[in-house]
């Protein structure tokens, strides 16, 4: 944090560094930028304190970066691919992704829409976890049963109790309540691309998919050097391009190329990982409309500063 204040100093800023503790949502903020970072507790109940504050200055009319709605799209693929629908309308309808709350929401649905095989994801995961390739609905149904499930012991016996107990007047309860996604496969993926923009900076990671598996995140099987045959300036194009529509300083895109043309998997605007930053031996940035490779050991808050003093040069409140 000192390391970060240190830098917005030089580039001539006055950073105040305030704990979440400390917000004061009544205080006048009318364009004040804020910078703020999330977590990804389990069950994300740290989480949700800091989207009440996030949200409640963004409504006192400070400058949240990036805004609130990415922040509740953070470690939520409920809320990511809701956006995604808004933002990238075209694509997003290739994939037909449909959310439930409950797995009884999904069980009592009439027909999904799309192509057969699909894939099923827990709102909250990362790594691949809890992300799930069904070929048909007795697959999906067993996959989602098995996500959803709220895991509450307590909770469960009691329910459990009352549905025998009070048979005929208990209304049941979902014991089943972690919401999840449901959309399309898009085929012939062999990895995707890591793709992380600070400002002016893009830097590129290539992961291969499990042996035998259509998922990539998380797989370990990673080079920051090759693209696996795929054009690095069509990536980095279409990369921009999504990056300058989510209009956030920074941003994390998981990209696939099924040899044809690009997907974006899934996008997230805070607290990604930054490892595909941190060892690279250099970053991509457009000069004179191409891209140029520049070689740069990252200096994480360096980049992070420098692409927050781009965005607010760029586009004073
Ligand atoms: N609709 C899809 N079609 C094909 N592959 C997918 C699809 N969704 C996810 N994947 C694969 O599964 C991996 C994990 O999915 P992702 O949504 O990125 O979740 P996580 O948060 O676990 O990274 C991706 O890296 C990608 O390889
Ligand atoms: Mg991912």
């Amino acid at each position: 944090m000192t390391r970060l204040a240190d830098n917005f100093r030089r580039a001539g800023f006055t950073p105040e560094v305030t704990s979440f503790r400390d917000v004061d949502p009544s205080a006048d903020l009318q364009g004040v930028p804020v910078l703020y970072t999330s977590s990804e507790d389990t069950g994300l109940e740290y989480k949700s304190w800091i989207e009440d504050l996030v949200l409640a200055l963004e409504t006192s009319g400070a400058r949240t970066l990036p805004g609130y709605r990415f922040l509740r799209a953070h470690h939520n693929k409920v809320m990511m691919e809701a956006l995604r629908t808004q933002l990238f309308p075209k694509e997003a309808a290739e994939l037909h992704t449909r959310s439930f709350g409950t797995f009884e929401e999904l069980a009592t649905a009439t027909a999904l829409d799309g192509r057969w095989p699909k894939v099923i994801k827990a709102s909250a995961g990362a790594g691949s976890l809890n992300v799930a390739l069904v070929h048909n609905r007795a697959d999906l149904l067993r996959a989602a049963r098995q996500i959803s499930r709220t895991r509450n012991p307590h909770e469960t016996l009691r329910e459990h109790g009352k549905r025998i107990l009070r048979r005929g007047r208990h209304y049941a309860n979902s014991l089943h309540r972690q919401k999840f996604i449901v959309q399309d496969l898009i085929s012939g993926l062999t990895g995707d691309f890591k793709v992380l923009r600070f400002g002016d900076r893009y830097y590129t990671l290539w992961r291969q998919n499990r042996p035998g598996d259509f998922r990539a995140s998380g797989s370990g099987i990673f080079d920051y050097h090759s693209t696996a045959g795929v054009d690095r300036a069509a990536l980095l194009d279409y990369a921009e391009q999504v990056s300058e529509t989510l209009g956030t300083p920074t941003a994390s895109l998981d990209v696939g190329f099924d040899g044809r043309r690009f997907h974006l998997i899934e996008f997230q605007c805070l607290h990604f990982g930054t490892v595909t930053a941190e060892r690279s031996t250099h970053y991509y940035t457009r000069s004179d409309g191409s891209w140029r490779q520049v070689a740069d050991r990252c200096d994480i808050e360096a980049v992070f500063c420098d692409a927050i003093v781009q965005y607010l040069n760029r586009r004073p409140a």
